[in-house]
């Protein structure tokens, strides 16, 4: 797969002298944003055009589209309101067929590593299945009104390994897969909030057996195997109650051989979309880079699944998954 591994972090960002360098189309009209506006006109250092918490208005965007201004300046220290602000709009941004496609799979891309960042970081706030849910619905929309949108995500996602970079990577492949198969956009954007959320258990666990180089002992192991209990214990407490997202968030490291943890379920108790994020989680492990490894090409990675993995997962969940992965490259 040649997809040209590269960290967009912040998607739509690049930092500049303390200044964050963002497209002009990721500014709606007629909002009204918390964090300042500065311009840099003919490479000089930016001016403050707007203050905080002003409107910004379709006619800045003609004045400034017609004095070839493609690009704003925010402060660096306000990164974290432009983020929230993306959020807020990220439906009308996904939409809006003018902006061109990849800038748009960036802006989903990244809202998605930013809302999971914030998640991992406290996944005890109080917005975190409200946040979860309006960026899996916006983007699974997203993957169903534009037919492309899979291969676009796929060009612009991190093959370092972070959970949070995972986690997004493992919604965008469950969802694929599930759409491949038949299953609605309802049933879609209902589970995969599992699959955006299905490692956040392991924020409870130290660091340092997380991201461990190498082997862990029997007692990190042990320890590292409660995840799936604790972040459904998370949800739980948050007040969640969808099936298919806790079956997925307790269940994912289930094996159709039974040998799986927590519950060791057999075959026939594996659901659906625990097997699709079965499929999700394990590829997307293998093909992305670790401090201690390098990433595994997508052929080598389905390869390994095929030949060591096969009587783990649905054979023919991951028939399909092959055929969609080969349209990759
Ligand atoms: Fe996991
Ligand atoms: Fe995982």
């Amino acid at each position: 797969m040649n997809i040209g591994a590269q960290s967009v972090g912040s998607a739509t960002l690049e930092e500049h002298d303390g200044f964050l360098r963002v497209a002009l189309a990721s500014l709606r009209a007629d909002t009204v944003a918390n964090f300042e506006l500065h311009l840099a006109l003919r490479g000089r250092s930016p001016v403050l055009y707007r203050a905080a918490n002003l409107e910004f208005t379709q006619e800045d965007i003609l004045r400034l589209t017609a004095y070839g201004v493609s690009h704003m300046f925010i402060p660096a220290h306000q990164t974290r309101a432009y983020h929230e602000y993306m959020e807020q709009h990220l439906a009308q941004i996904l939409e809006d067929s003018e902006l061109p496609m990849e800038f748009r799979t960036k802006v989903a891309y990244g809202a998605a590593q930013t809302v999971i960042q914030d998640i991992l970081r406290d996944p005890r706030s109080k917005d975190m299945l409200r946040r979860s849910e309006n960026l899996v619905e916006n983007a699974v929309d997203f993957m169903f009104r534009e037919s492309d949108s899979f291969y676009h995500l796929m060009s612009v996602m991190s093959f370092d390994y972070y959970t949070y970079t995972h986690s997004v990577n493992v919604m965008v492949f469950a969802s694929a897969l599930a759409k491949r198969l038949g299953f609605t956009q309802k049933e879609i954007c209902t589970n995969s909030q599992g699959a955006l959320l299905h490692d956040i258990g392991k924020s409870q666990i130290d660091p340092r057996i997380v991201n461990f180089r190498g082997k862990l002992s029997s007692e990190q192991w042990l320890e590292m195997k409660k995840h799936p209990v604790y972040g459904y214990d998370l949800v739980t407490a948050q007040g969640m109650t969808n099936p298919g997202v806790l079956d997925i968030m307790r269940h994912h490291h289930e094996k159709l051989t039974g040998s799986g943890y927590p519950d060791g379920l057999l075959q026939n108790e594996i659901s659906a979309w625990v097997r699709i994020c079965a499929i999700a989680d394990i590829f997307d492990a293998l093909t992305t880079r670790r401090s201690y490894r390098e990433a595994l090409d997508s052929f080598p990675g389905l390869r390994v699944m095929s030949e060591e993995m096969s009587s783990e997962l649905d054979k023919e969940y991951f028939r399909v998954f092959v055929m969609m992965m080969g349209r990759s490259q």
